[in-house]
């Protein structure tokens, strides 16, 4: 199956294949919030699951130094590819890497993504989110920025405390409140999961709305103390 359609909001058109991540509200919020800053401007950004380029061709319009996009499968990546050479050309400082998660190379300023979180297929549901909080700082150079986005229903103030312990100055840029998307009824997990949360979702007028936010972290700057078991000059502390 092949869809196409034009985000007229963005100005992109995107077509999607096969298992193709559609943009979900996640992502069309994570997009609109990405068009009203200038987070990689002049950077060396990656982007983690890139999808159909829905954030990818944002980013290049804002003329990073340069940008790495990920995917699990080649076959995504492939789509990344066409959506980003159909909006943006083929001239343009972008590398498509197959990669699982952080496990890539290279040293970056920014880290973007709208990580898996109902349908993560991990016992820890959020583990996606915490692989970023725990692990993004080997992929960061100092005061590096990591940018991601959340449903309340992964519980925003765990990551914010999380982000804090791990050596993040995190903020919530921005929010959106939205329905509940079909599929998180279908999963009795995910709903008994999601009601454990404080705050992770609200019911009004019998509808069950979840608040999305856009985190913006920096990465303190550090140095291993004294003794550390890992040298610093390893360069992942
Ligand atoms: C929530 S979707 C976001 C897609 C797109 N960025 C968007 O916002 O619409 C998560 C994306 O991560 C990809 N993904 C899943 N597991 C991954 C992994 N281990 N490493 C890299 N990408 C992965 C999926 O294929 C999917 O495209």
């Amino acid at each position: 199956m092949t869809d196409t359609h034009a985000d007229a909001d963005l100005d992109m058109d995107l077509s999607a294949a096969g298992d193709d991540w559609r943009p979900t509200p996640h992502g069309r919020f994570l997009a609109r919030v990405l068009s009203q800053h200038d987070f990689a401007r002049g950077k060396d950004v990656l982007e983690l699951g890139a999808g159909v380029a829905n954030h990818t061709i944002l980013l290049l319009r804002q003329e990073p130094r340069s940008l790495v996009a990920t995917e699990i499968l080649p076959e995504l990546l492939d789509s990344t590819r066409a959506n980003v050479e159909r909006n943006c050309g083929t001239d343009q400082p972008i590398e498509y890497r197959v990669a699982d998660w952080l496990s890539t190379e290279g040293e970056f300023d920014l880290v973007v993504t709208n990580p898996p979180f109902c349908k993560s297929g991990k016992q820890n549901r959020r583990y996606f989110i915490d692989s970023l909080i725990l692990d993004t700082h080997k992929r960061l150079r100092p005061g590096g920025e990591l940018v991601f986005i959340q449903s309340s229903m992964a519980d925003v103030q765990k990551t914010l405390a999380r982000l804090d312990e791990n050596g993040f100055d995190a903020r919530v840029v921005d929010t959106s409140e939205g329905p509940f998307r079909d599929y998180y009824f279908q999963d009795e997990a995910f709903m008994a999961e999601s009601k454990r949360v404080p705050d992770g979702f609200k019911i009004k007028d019998g509808v069950h709305i979840e608040t999305l936010s856009v985190i913006h972290a920096k990465l303190r700057p550090f140095t291993p103390h004294e003794g550390a078991h890992i040298p610093a000059e390893r360069g992942d502390s």
